[in-house]
């Protein structure tokens, strides 16, 4: 484990230190006299896992507080003679860990160094493979969240696997109405403004479980919750996501912005909505042409043709011409059963199992179930929390 040691005093520090590697022999030990106001330079950089801050007091809270935004998954460690209620409390909004008092610096910073290895070794230990499915459609309207939700089910109640979809639409996203009609418990805007909070079970409660295996992060009723949402915080939701199930199943804003780039960046399989009409045909290249200037290599793009009806004007190989780059799948056309779908918050692959539509995702799901190994039994306290 990489500490750092925030003190401004020598022999405070000295001290801090060999309590820490008697408990540790394994930590790089680093830091110094510095003072709270220079943390971020403290930290840049460095990327310690624990942060002791040493005589830390209320007036250091928002610094500490902008530092846990920023570094979700930094342990912050008080030391402190402040330890009323509200100090306490102050702390514990602001993502510190552990407060402990001045007078019993050794064994309760022992303690607190013990549990944050612990904790680590547990997550470590539980795997983190699960793959990222990311959907975006062309052009608006082509059905990028439709597929993404419905093949998100089908790959949990038909092929057994755990899934969690999280829907990155944040303006006027709709992924959660597609599989269920009820009301999510919390959205990824409410997870980002507490993304101090951000583990296992706290993601599992923001999530509207719509069957045990399948999980959605919906977006936030209101638009204007969108800011909170940052980047960073995305990589930590996946991230943690990954771990905790076989799937994770991105339905990513047309936008291109840096959360968009963010979940495309960690995706393991890029799937890209398109009709065959020409305007969507227009902006399937301009998409690709995108794609390969950000270097994503063509092995992990899908191109999914949608609303599918044979002897068109343009047809699949037109559009592969086009595009330069081979369909992956075409989902037929139809219009009723899709629409019926949506209006009832029923997954069609559920409601309507003999529909065109139905047969296609499930076959995707049985095509992408099989190509990914099946995990083996997970294990650890997050495990746990998610069985
Ligand atoms: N294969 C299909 N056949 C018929 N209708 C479909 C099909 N797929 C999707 N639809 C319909 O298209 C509508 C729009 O789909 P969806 O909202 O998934 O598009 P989108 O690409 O996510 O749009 P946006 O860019 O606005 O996010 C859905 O409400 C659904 O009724
Ligand atoms: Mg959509």
């Amino acid at each position: 484990m990489r500490i750092k040691i925030l003190s401004d005093n020598n022999e405070r520090f000295n001290k801090i230190r060999l309590a820490v590697l008697d408990q540790d022999s394994s930590a790089e030990v680093s830091g110094g006299l510095w003072h709270v106001d220079e943390l971020p330079a403290f930290i840049d950089g460095s990327g310690p896992d624990v942060l002791i801050v040493d005589g830390a007091t209320a007036k250091d809270m928002p610094a500490l507080e902008a530092l846990g935004q920023r570094r979700p998954d930094l342990e912050l460690v008080l030391i402190s003679e402040e330890v009323s209620a509200d100090f306490l409390m102050r702390a514990m909004r602001a993502g510190v860990r552990e407060v402990i008092p001045t007078s019993m610096v050794k064994d309760s910073l022992q303690e607190a160094i013990g549990r944050i290895q612990l904790k680590r070794s547990q997550m470590q230990s539980t795997r983190s493979d699960g793959k990222v499915l990311s959907f975006l459609s062309c052009k608006g309207g082509s059905g990028a969240t439709f597929i993404a939700a419905n093949l998100a089910y089908s790959l949990a109640a038909g092929q057994g696997k755990r899934v969690a979809l999280i829907d990155l639409n944040l303006q006027f996203g709709d992924a959660a109405m597609f599989v269920s009609d009820q009301r999510p418990p919390s959205n990824i805007a409410e997870v980002c403004r507490e993304i101090r909070r951000l583990d296992a079970s706290f993601l599992r409660a923001a999530m509207l479980e719509v069957t045990p295996d399948f999980h959605v992060l919906a977006a936030p009723d209101d638009p204007s919750h969108a800011p909170d949402v940052k980047a960073e915080h995305v990589e930590s939701i996946i991230r943690l996501a990954c771990r905790n199930y076989d799937f994770v199943v991105v339905d990513v804003a047309r936008s291109l912005d840096a959360l968009s780039l963010q979940a495309l960046d960690m995706s393991d399989m890029i799937f890209m909505v398109a009709q065959l009409t020409l305007p969507f045909v227009r902006d399937s290249k301009r998409l690709i042409n995108i794609f390969h200037s950000l270097e994503y290599p063509s092995s992990r793009i899908r191109l999914v043709v949608n609303r599918y009806v044979k002897g068109g004007e343009i047809t699949l190989a037109d559009l592969e011409r086009t595009v330069g780059q081979k369909v992956f799948k075409s989902v037929p056309n139809s219009y009723m059963a899709a629409a019926s779908s949506v209006n009832l918050g029923i997954p069609i692959v559920k409601g309507q199992r003999t529909d065109s539509i139905s047969k296609a995702l499930i076959e995707l799901a049985q095509d992408l179930g099989q190509r990914t190994e099946v995990r083996s039994e997970r294990s650890g306290w997050l495990s746990h929390i998610f069985s």
